[in-house]
């Protein structure tokens, strides 16, 4: 079976490579010439842990192929997935128009029968309009087409662990061929058996219940309230966080002790300054357009939304209440991606931040492993560098926007003796208050104890 993937961002080229990587003859398309460009070139349009390395290795094997031409691609593949990009409208419901692009595309192009799979998060009920399309489109060239949805769970930087490794696979299907086609794709991730780019020892076997076989609309619901239950917990761990400061209890204490509960489980209820990415945000919206379509009220994703615009400002004020005054300011900042482990700034809380300092005049001083580039071009007039201690010299105070841990291994010694005014605002709660009040920190974080300035330098 011969694999076609439309759309090369984060999506399409960690399916697309990983498809290939477990032993599929791949071929990816995108319409944007500069990235398939790049592609060809042996280089990445974005940072992905693992992801270079899957790519050479199908790349030499000649498993994977890059093309401009969406068109090429839908006539090579039997099994094609749409892995175009779904952005949020103005009214937060999910754009749609690059999703019916490519089916029009797959209509007028295929000759044979093709399996077109959905992967790209889609409203509910897509599927049927996917289908529709096809069939209006395809009337004249009487080729047959199955249509099928598998969502994707991939987190951004650690995409290709979680596409090789997941922990279920969703299928919705309508006929058993489509079914049948689709376990063969991911027979050998069933199966543990590929030649794994990450772990050189070889690979479990996915438990035969996590392959998850529903209806195409059950799919397609699977992901978004998948989505929308972690950006719930999130704002749930951060409501819980204000309540801490409130009543002096310390966050960290409490959602340890929540998340050993195995029916809640320890992960996504960090407090900070909230979720952000292309993902949560837009999904949640998405979401709950959705839900007041179909006539539901779904007013608790809508809170959590809410909450989550709440933590900027919140943080904000922070800012205001132990600098007072920004303008003119040096502050510094550590970490500008959405989270850690990614250069992803698309709606990144951090990228929220430093737009509201620039706009009261703060003069910045950046530093991220791996996001400058790309904030950079979005806000040219930050000073910006690759070492933090260079980012903290002279600065009357230090923002930790972005979760990387390496921040938590720097020499926190160091950075006081290099700082104006030792005052870390740690809007991930990355650090621990208590060693950063022994080193003399005037530390702020969420939901747990703050210290005032206890030794200046
Ligand atoms: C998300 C889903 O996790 C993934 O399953 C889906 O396929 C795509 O969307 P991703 O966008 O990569 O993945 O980000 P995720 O790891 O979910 O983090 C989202 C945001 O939540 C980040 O800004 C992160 O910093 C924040 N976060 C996460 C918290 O604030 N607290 C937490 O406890 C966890």
């Amino acid at each position: 079976m011969r694999i076609a993937v439309i759309g090369c961002g984060y999506v399409g080229l960690v399916s697309g490579a990983c498809l290939a990587a477990i032993g599929h003859e791949v071929i990816c398309a995108d319409s944007d010439d500069s990235k398939i460009r790049k592609l060809n070139a042996g280089e990445l349009p974005i940072y992905e842990e693992h992801l270079d390395k899957v790519i050479h290795t199908a790349r030499s094997s000649g498993k994977i192929t890059f093309t401009n031409s969406v068109a090429e691609a839908v006539r090579a593949g039997d099994a094609i997935f749409i892995c175009v990009g779904t952005p949020p409208l103005a009214d937060g419901g999910a754009d749609l128009s690059a999703i019916e692009n490519v089916a029009r595309v797959i209509a007028s192009e295929a000759r044979t029968p093709k399996l077109v799979i959905e992967k790209s998060t889609v409203p509910v009920q897509t599927g049927q309009q996917v289908k529709r399309a096809l069939q209006v489109y395809g009337r004249e060239h009487g080729a047959t087409f199955r249509v099928a949805s598998n969502p994707e769970f991939l987190r951004e930087g650690t995409a290709v662990e979680d596409l090789l490794h997941p922990d279920r696979i969703v299928v919705g299907v309508e006929d058993a061929e489509s079914e049948r086609q689709l376990r063969e794709i991911y027979q050998p991730i069933m199966d543990g058996k590929f030649a794994c780019p990450i772990h050189a020892k070889g690979c479990p076997k996915l438990e035969l219940a996590r392959f998850i076989v529903t209806t195409i609309n059950s799919a397609e619901l699977i992901k978004h309230a998948s989505n929308s239950f972690l950006a719930l917990k999130i704002s749930y761990a951060n409501l819980i966080s204000d309540l801490c400061e409130k009543l002096h209890a310390n966050v960290d204490e409490v959602t340890h002790a929540v998340g050993m509960d195995p029916r809640i489980g320890p992960q996504f209820l960090k407090a900070g300054i909230g979720f952000g990415g292309f993902c949560l945000p837009k999904d949640v919206q998405a979401f709950i357009r959705l839900a007041e379509r179909a006539g539901v009220d779904f007013s608790m994703l809508k809170e959590a939304e809410r909450v989550n615009k709440r933590r900027i400002d919140s943080f904000i004020e922070r800012v205001h209440s132990a600098l007072w005054i920004v303008k003119g300011k040096k502050i510094g900042v550590l970490g500008l991606a959405f989270k850690a482990n990614t250069d992803d700034i698309r709606f990144s809380p951090a990228i929220e931040v430093i737009g509201r300092l620039l706009g009261e005049g703060a003069c910045l001083c950046a530093s991220d492993p791996q996001a400058i580039e790309r904030t950079r071009s979005l806000y040219p007039g930050i000073s910006y560098s690759g070492d933090p201690y260079e980012t903290v010299k002279g600065a009357e105070g230090l923002l930790i926007l972005t979760e990387w841990p390496e921040y938590r291994a720097l020499d926190w010694k160091r950075i006081r003796g290099l700082m104006m005014r030792p005052l870390v605002l740690d809007g991930r709660n990355l650090l621990d208050p208590a060693k950063m009040a022994d080193l003399g920190f005037e530390y702020y974080s969420f939901g747990r104890p703050s210290t005032a300035v206890t030794t200046m330098a």
